[in-house]
């Protein structure tokens, strides 16, 4: 086994651990809900019923669940206690992609129908809004101590992540060039909020409901908010070189919508011929067709906006490990979410 192989085995098992341990609370969760509403929620969690039973290939890879629990084991508490925040969060995420798909218009998640998709936009927005409620619920419920301290760090993430959308839908009427420009460091900024604050909300409730100290819940969540951005950079790159077959999404979406990506941008921002060019298709109105979208990636990867996207997560990424270098936690649960990073860079799906 090479060294990343053996990276990537124990990352998919740290997921595979603590998704064994949340799934269950997780549909306890989802059967609270109107039959319908749950038939909803079932469906875009990948479950072929309320029961839990994934369709293959169809999960989510379980990424926040297992930093909350992760996290709830470094501050020193066993997993148990973070196990309605991993639920949370879960539901929190899942909530967000079903409601993001309608803006953005994917017919595709997790290789089926997106639920707006299936069900339809309205009562894709309810099962949505129900979602969001019933991880509230799941938090207030928790028989761990510091629920209102939960609560408020769920609450202040879910603004932030709003606040990060409305950024995102905002940059499609913004300009490709001159003074109304979006630059690298206001979609940064948009990404930390988007992305970052539910992954923040994951690291920092792990810590929160296992009484750690405010330094500590701090640590955490900055440390979740980096890895949020390196993880939309990844997540930018998959969307124009990803194959739909591992992401489950569809390719291109991105660009034919003309969204303002990582690797777009930061291809505009270099003074090269490709970029030149770029401009000229992206100024050309409308949506671009799939040649299109094609030609604006061979640009986009000849300016460099591919390669700098990847500089940008990994540097995002090791500041994730300076922020966990800095507290005091406990080793072995700190090693496990150390050796689960990289693979949240270096992945197909
Ligand atoms: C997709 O998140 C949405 C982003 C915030 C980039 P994931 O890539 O974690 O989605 P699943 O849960 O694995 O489907
Ligand atoms: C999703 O962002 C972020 C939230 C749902 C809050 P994207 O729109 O970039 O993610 P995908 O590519 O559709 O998963
Ligand atoms: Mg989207
Ligand atoms: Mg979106």
């Amino acid at each position: 086994m090479t060294p990343a192989t053996a990276s990537q085995a124990a990352a998919s098992q740290t997921l595979a651990r603590c998704r064994e341990l949340v799934q269950p609370a997780l549909v306890e969760a989802v059967e609270r809900l109107h039959p319908w509403l749950a038939d909803m929620a079932a469906h875009s969690l990948g479950w072929t019923g309320t029961h839990g039973n994934f369709v293959p290939g169809s999960q989510g890879k379980g990424v926040r669940q297992a930093l909350t629990v992760l996290c709830a084991e470094a501050a020193g508490a066993p997993a148990e206690c973070a196990l309605a925040g991993a639920v949370t969060v879960e539901l929190v995420h899942t909530f967000s992609l079903v409601h993001d798909d309608i803006m953005d218009g994917d017919e595709t998640r997790r290789q089926r129908a997106s639920t707006w998709k299936a069900y339809g936009p309205g009562p894709a927005i309810l099962a949505g809004d129900a979602m969001c409620a019933l991880a509230a619920q799941v938090l207030c419920d928790s028989p761990a101590g510091q629920v209102g301290a939960a609560v408020r760090h769920l609450a202040d993430s879910l603004h932030d992540m709003a606040r990060g959308q409305a950024d995102d839908l905002c940059f499609e009427f913004r300009s490709w060039t001159g003074p109304d420009a979006v630059g690298v460091h206001e979609y940064r900024s948009m990404a930390e909020h988007k992305t970052g604050a539910l992954l923040g909300c994951a690291t920092g409730l792990g810590a929160v409901l296992a009484g750690a100290p405010a330094a500590t819940v701090a640590g955490l969540t900055r440390a979740g908010r980096h890895l949020g951005v390196a993880f939309q950079a990844v997540d930018d790159l998959l969307g124009i070189w990803g194959e739909p077959e591992d992401t489950g999404k569809p390719v291109y979406s991105d660009l034919r919508r003309l969204k303002k990506t990582y690797p777009v941008l930061a291809a505009l921002a270099t003074d090269t011929v490709a970029a030149g060019q770029l401009i000229g298709i992206l100024e050309s109105g409308g949506t671009l067709d799939d040649a299109g979208a094609r030609q604006a990636a061979d640009l986009i990867e000849e300016a460099g906006g591919r390669s700098a996207t990847q500089r940008e997560a990994q540097q995002h990424l090791d500041r994730a490990h300076d922020c966990l270098a800095a507290l005091d936690l406990e080793p072995t649960a700190c090693d496990e979410i150390r050796a689960l990073l990289p693979s949240l860079i270096h992945r197909r799906a």
